[in-house]
């Protein structure tokens, strides 16, 4: 039996929620967006309304469309809010524990039929799904930074997760318009396998003073034509995302190549996580 999903629901209005969520509503979806405390949800809304007004000022959007995109997105600062939700994504920080609270709560207030898709960078699919009172219809979609550019959705299926929830998920992606891959459900996945054990080198090559952040980034800028250099993809993404995510490979996989780097570890200890704090391996107060 196909599940058709109307409704999204999305926990997390941050740079990941709240691009989940933009790109769901500008895709037809009815959205209900929720974070922890309406100020937040108040922030990410007011996001989402400053990328649509970029995309009108440069002509791919109309007044009238963005209008209609924004009207499809509703504030939900309950899960209560989530009661008639087709797919709860959760796109809360990278830490289990807490995303195990979340959906210790969230299931009472689900329809029995809802979706969960957690947009987990790194951690077992099965082991948060073991969380739920659903694991055949708990799957990992994650997305990728900024959500509205990047073309790739990584799909995991936990050893639970159904064939139509998987069907389903591959039914919203192609809706949105993202390309798909399959990962299978180990620590990091694809994306997160290669590409952290990568920035947190660069962090090892600053902290063994082989290059300066300038000369490392644009090494590997101008050197391997990647778009960003990686410490200024380590501050896009977040220095303690970064470090969560070294933690679950180098745990999960035993192998002393994915240490996190001193230098990162020290970093996150003071604060400095990159764009979002204002500081990180960049200056940007
Ligand atoms: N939100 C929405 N739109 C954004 C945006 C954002 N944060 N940043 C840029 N854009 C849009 C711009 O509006 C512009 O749109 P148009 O083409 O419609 O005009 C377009 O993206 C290009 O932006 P710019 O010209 O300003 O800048 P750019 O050409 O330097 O591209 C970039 C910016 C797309 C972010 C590019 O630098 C890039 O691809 N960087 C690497 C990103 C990356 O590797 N992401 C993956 C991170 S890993 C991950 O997400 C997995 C994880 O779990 C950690």
């Amino acid at each position: 039996m196909s599940i058709e999903i109307r409704k999204v629901g999305v926990i997390g209005a941050g740079q990941m929620g709240g691009g989940i969520a933009q790109v769901a509503a500008a895709s037809g979806y009815e959205v209900a967006l929720n974070d922890i405390s309406e100020e937040r949800i108040n922030a990410g809304l007011a996001t989402i309304n400053g990328n649509l007004a970029r995309q009108v000022s440069k002509g791919h959007l109309t007044e009238e469309e963005k209008t209609l995109i924004l009207a499809r997105i509703t504030s939900a600062p309950t899960y209560e809010h989530f009661n008639d939700a087709d797919l709860v994504i959760e796109a809360a920080v990278e830490n289990e524990d807490i995303k195990r609270k979340i959906f210790q709560a969230l299931c009472p207030a689900l329809k029995p039929t809802a979706l969960i898709g957690t947009n987990t960078s790194s951690i077992s699919v099965t082991r948060l799904a073991s969380t739920t009172d659903r694991p055949e219809q708990f799957i990992g979609i994650h997305f990728m930074n900024p959500v509205p550019v990047m073309q790739l959705v990584e799909v995991i299926r936990g050893i639970a997760t159904s064939e139509e929830t998987f069907e389903a998920t591959r039914a919203l992606v192609e809706k949105i318009g993202k390309s798909l891959t399959v990962a299978e459900d180990f620590p990091g996945f694809i994306v997160n396998r290669i590409l952290l054990p990568m920035i947190n080198e660069a962090i090892y090559t600053l902290y063994e003073g082989v290059g300066s952040v300038e000369s490392i980034d644009t090494a590997m800028r101008l050197g391997a034509n990647h778009p960003m250099g990686p410490l200024q993809l380590a501050d896009f993404i977040g220095l303690d995302t970064c470090l969560s995510i070294m933690q679950v490979l180098y745990e999960g996989l035993a192998d002393s190549k994915y240490r996190p780097c001193p230098l990162l570890v020290k970093y996150v200890e003071a604060g400095w996580l990159g764009r979002k704090t204002r500081r990180g391996f960049y200056d940007y107060r």
